[in-house]
C-alpha cells in the first residue's frame, strides 16, 4: 500500500534504489534524539536534574522554547527562547507563553521531588505586554537550601511516561465520565478553568469546528508552511533538530531522499502531500472521544495587565492536566488551529468561544482545547536535551 502511494507520489524509475535502501527501514525515532526520556539519572547537579525533566515538557509544534539563565545559585530563571517562536499561527505568542508553563510546571514538580520547595515569582522585572514578549525573564524560581521538604506530588511519576499522541482513536473505547472528574482532580489553580464535554452531540460539532479550523490552517500558505519548514523527514534530520513535527514513516522519507517533499511551496490542494497532511487532521478530529479545555477570565487579566502570567497559569494546569490524563491511561490531544489568533482563523475562533464557554473571547480566553480518548501506545518525541536550553 504505502508502495503505491509512493510510486503516484513520485512517478517510480529512478527512485527504486531509494525505496530499496529504505524498505524494512524502522518507523522510530534515532535513539539519541529520545535519550532524554531515559532521565539525567543520578545527575548530582540539582539544577541539571530537574530541568531533565523539565525539557520533556510539551511544547508548541515541540519547539522548545526555553532558555534557562543559572547564573544565580538555588535558583533558575527563565527565558522565552525568542528564535523559537511561531509567528504565523501565534501571532502575538499566547500558545508560546503556555509552552512556558509547562515547563515551569514540571521544573517545580522535579524541583519538589528532589525535597526543595521552589517558589515560582513570575515576570519578576515586570510582565511582558499582551501582544509582545521581550528578554526579561518569564520566571524566576528559587528555592531555600535545607528548607522543610514539601509533599512530593505523585504526578511527577507520570513525567517521564506522558506524551502527546497524534493518532486517531479507538472510537469503540468511550471516555467515562469518572475519568473526567479524575482529570479535574489535578487542578489546583481556581484561576484557570477546567470544563469537559462527552455530550454526542457537542462531541460531534466540536469534531467539525476541529476539522474546519484545521483545513483553515492548512490551506492559508504562510501558516502551513510554517508547520512544512518546521517538519523533519527521517532519522538523519530528527536527531540534527530534535524539534518540530518529526515524521519517520516510509511515503515521505523515500519523497524526501529524492527531493520530492517540496519545502518552498505550501502543498497543492490534491496532491499526495496534501492528502496525507489533511487525513491526519481529519482522522484526528474525527475519533474525538470528547473534549477537555482550559480557560481564563479575560476582561480581569487585562485590566490588572496580568494577561501573560494566566497563559503561563494556564500551561502549568495543562501539564497538571496531561500527567493526570497519563496517570488514568486517558491520551489527551491538543487541537489548537481554533484557538489560534491569526486573521483568517477569526470566524473559528469566534465559534469556539461561543460552543465551549457561551461567551465572546473578551470576556473568557480559551487557553488550551483538547481532545481526549484511548489508543495504543505511541513513541515520544524528540527533544533537544538539557545544554541546549542553558543560557550562555
Ligand atoms: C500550547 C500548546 C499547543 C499545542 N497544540 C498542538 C496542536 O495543535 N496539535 C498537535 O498535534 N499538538 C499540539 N501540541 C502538542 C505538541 O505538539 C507536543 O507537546 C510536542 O510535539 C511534544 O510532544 P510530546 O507532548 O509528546 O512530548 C500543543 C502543545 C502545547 C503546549
Amino acid at each position: 500500500m504505502q508502495r503505491r502511494i509512493f510510486m503516484r507520489l513520485v512517478g517510480g524509475g529512478t527512485v527504486a534504489a531509494a525505496v530499496a535502501s529504505l524498505a524494512g527501514c524502522a518507523t522510530d525515532f534515532p535513539a539519541e534524539a529520545l535519550a532524554p526520556w531515559q532521565g539525567p539519572g543520578k545527575e548530582p547537579d540539582t539544577r541539571r536534574w530537574a530541568l531533565a525533566h523539565a525539557i520533556l515538557a510539551p511544547s508548541p509544534h515541540n519547539r522548545q522554547p526555553w532558555l534557562a539563565d543559572l547564573r544565580e545559585p538555588d535558583a533558575i530563571s527563565l527565558h522565552v527562547d525568542r528564535t523559537r517562536l511561531l509567528p504565523e499561527t501565534d501571532p502575538w505568542f499566547r500558545q508560546i507563553m503556555v509552552g512556558q508553563g509547562t515547563f515551569i510546571e514540571a521544573l517545580a514538580l522535579a524541583l519538589q521531588e528532589r525535597g526543595l520547595v521552589p517558589v515560582v515569582t513570575l515576570f519578576p522585572e515586570g510582565e511582558f505586554k499582551p501582544r509582545e514578549i521581550d528578554d526579561r525573564p518569564v520566571a524566576r524560581i528559587h528555592w531555600q537550601p535545607g528548607a522543610a521538604a514539601p509533599a512530593r506530588d505523585p504526578l511527577f511519576a507520570q513525567l517521564l511516561r506522558r506524551c502527546t499522541a497524534k493518532t486517531d482513536y479507538d472510537t469503540t473505547q468511550p471516555v467515562l465520565p469518572a475519568t473526567l472528574e479524575g482529570l479535574k482532580g489535578a487542578m489546583t489553580n481556581p484561576d484557570v478553568h477546567f470544563d469537559a464535554s462527552l455530550d454526542p452531540t457537542r462531541v460531534e460539532r466540536l469534531r467539525r469546528l476541529c476539522w474546519e479550523s484545521a483545513q483553515v490552517e492548512l490551506l492559508t500558505p504562510r501558516t502551513v508552511m510554517e508547520s512544512v519548514r518546521l517538519t523533519r523527514v527521517g532519522p538523519g534530520e530528527i536527531a540534527l533538530h530534535r524539534d518540530g513535527i518529526s515524521i519517520n514513516t516510509l511515503v515521505p522519507r523515500i519523497a524526501n531522499a529524492v527531493g520530492a517533499f517540496d519545502r518552498d511551496h505550501p502543498p497543492a490542494p490534491g496532491s499526495t502531500a496534501y492528502k496525507q497532511m489533511t487525513s491526519r487532521f481529519e482522522g484526528h478530529s474525527r475519533t474525538a472521544m470528547g473534549f477537555v479545555w482550559l480557560s481564563t477570565p479575560t476582561a480581569r487579566h487585562a485590566a490588572s495587565g496580568s494577561q501573560r502570567s494566566a497563559e503561563v497559569a494556564a500551561g502549568r494546569a495543562y501539564m497538571r492536566l496531561q500527567l493526570k490524563a497519563t496517570e488514568l491511561g486517558l491520551q489527551m490531544h491538543p487541537m489548537s488551529q481554533a484557538p489560534q489568533e491569526f486573521a483568517e482563523m477569526k470566524t473559528h475562533y469566534d465559534e469556539l468561544h461561543r460552543l465551549l464557554l457561551g461567551q465572546p473571547p473578551s470576556v473568557e480566553t480559551v487557553q488550551m482545547f483538547c481532545r481526549v480518548g484511548h489508543c495504543a501506545p505511541t513513541q515520544h518525541q524528540p527533544r533537544r536535551g538539557v545544554d541546549a536550553i542553558l543560557r550562555a
